[in-house]
């Protein structure tokens, strides 16, 4: 099952819905979700046939260079909302709800919330927190507005962490994961992303509740994975987590292709007659030339 591009000829492109995602926990097959931040990445992502594109805060890192999601805001998230959306024929479009802009109320969310839908053009939103948050999320879903959670290590704790750290490592903390996402399946979460946390934590929360459960550092045993497409197109540089897998070396191809400009530039090789646009032709010419 791939993108839009592979589709039978005549057959129309349906967008990837919420029932159809959380079907997948029984029906297969494992869901693939890549963050997403702008309508080129976008387009190319849709075409390969990822089944949902996050709008992380992670743009706040890997977009704007900051050293964690922190300052993020509804707006900027809801600008590459937009963009991301415009590129998404097929996948579904989910944006991260960011710090600050849930906490205080469960008014607060669903205003944010809300924003996120008409303004960045999201067809739901992901909520970091288990429950302490799950009253939140069930007056979202009680106005319909689709939620996917998130627990395990949650960056906008990365101060109370003291770091971005695995999760879940001892008996007490596997158990504390495992009730939040009980209780984010219980307030009606569509689905819910396990970050960092032993491959055995995320395979006894994905038994425990009925709705998917999508990786990232978390082992074999969700029903989906996801990654960040930098890392996972090979665009990062310097430190990765142990669970990112490059699938491509994108980044050397950026610098070699780029090296390759410069140097033509510099040799007077590019632009050449093939790139160049000519004057208008006589119009005796004109009226036999082809082009
Ligand atoms: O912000 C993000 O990109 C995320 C994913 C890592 C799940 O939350």
């Amino acid at each position: 099952m791939y993108g839009p591009t592979h589709l039978p000829k005549g057959e129309k492109v349906r967008k990837v819905t919420v029932p159809e995602i959380r079907d997948r926990k029984s029906n297969g097959p494992s869901i693939a979700m890549v963050t997403a931040y702008d309508f080129t990445m976008a387009r190319l992502l849709d075409e390969a046939g990822v089944d949902i594109m996050l709008v992380g805060d992670s743009l706040g890192m890997v977009v704007q260079g900051l050293a964690n999601t922190l300052p993020v805001t509804v707006d900027e998230i809801c600008y590459h909302g937009r963009a991301v959306a415009r590129g998404a024929q097929r996948a579904h479009v989910v944006g991260d709800m960011p710090f600050m802009s849930f906490q205080v109320s469960a008014t607060q969310a669903i205003e944010s919330a809300g924003k996120m839908m008409k303004e960045g053009a999201f067809e739901s939103v992901k909520i970091e927190g288990g429950i302490e948050v799950a009253d939140r999320v069930a007056q979202m879903v009680n106005i319909g507005i689709p939620v996917m959670g998130h627990v395990g290590l949650v960056p906008q704790r990365v101060h109370a962490l003291g770091g971005f750290k695995v999760q879940g490592k001892t008996d007490e903390t596997a158990e504390r994961i495992i009730a939040d996402a009980v209780a984010l399946e219980q307030a009606g979460v569509y689905a819910i992303v396990l970050e960092a946390m032993p491959a055995e934590v995320a395979s006894r929360v994905t038994r425990a509740v009925s709705v998917p459960t999508i990786g990232i550092g978390a082992g074999r045993g969700c029903d989906g994975q996801v990654l960040v497409c930098t890392d996972l197109l090979g665009m990062s540089r310097g430190h990765a987590p142990r669970f990112v897998k490059r699938f491509a070396e994108v980044g050397d191809a950026v610098v070699g292709a780029t090296q390759a400009f410069i140097d033509e530039v510099r040799a007077g090789t590019f632009p050449d007659k093939e790139h160049e646009y000519q004057a208008a032709a006589p119009a005796a010419v004109r009226r036999t030339a082809s082009d």
